[in-house]
């Protein structure tokens, strides 16, 4: 099933995430219908408050899909440590049409469970490590505008708006 997904201006975006307790078929069947929908966006992650369900839940596929290895489930993430910069264009699911340079970690380590409660650890580089820290940032209510400079994020911001009153967002 594909999920709407949840645009910015809608406070369960901008909340924290409660923890997934239970790992079961229904679990399962949400993170399958997470793949679906964020392939139908051509997204290469997503997080469950996107689709308005908030829980720390989010699925990364940096190959859109090319490569099943790839596919990535994280359940209750967190980043365990990251090591150099990068400045890369950015966007979000949430914000269709917006982009914009943010600094990241090159690289990151994350922890998470998978859809069985196993611990599990990752690294990831360039895009991968973006995609950890964009994902798990939407977890704790944080959009990727938030790393912008305040002059950036107000200009989007007024964008978003005039669109919203134009009934187009
Ligand atoms: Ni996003």
């Amino acid at each position: 099933m594909i999920y709407p997904i949840v645009k910015y201006g809608q406070d369960v975006l901008e909340k924290p995430a409660e923890p997934i307790e239970t790992f079961d078929g229904d679990l399962q069947k949400l993170v399958d219908d997470m793949f679906e929908t964020m392939y139908a966006a051509n997204g290469v992650g997503l997080a469950a408050p996107q689709i308005g369900i908030l829980k720390r839940l989010c699925v990364i596929d940096v190959s859109l899909g090319k490569d099943p290895s790839a596919k990535l489930v994280l359940a209750n993430p967190i980043v365990l440590s990251t090591e150099g910069k990068q400045q890369e264009e950015e966007g979000c699911l949430s914000l269709p049409d917006f982009h914009a340079v943010t600094e990241r970690p090159l690289r990151a380590s994350v922890q998470a469970q998978d859809l069985l409660g196993n611990e599990i650890t990752l690294a990831g580089e360039a895009l991968l490590a973006r995609a950890f820290c964009h994902e798990i940032d939407h977890l704790n209510g944080v959009l990727f505008i938030k790393h912008l400079s305040k002059l950036k994020r107000d200009s989007i911001r007024r964008k978003v708006k005039k669109m919203m009153k134009a009934g187009e967002w």
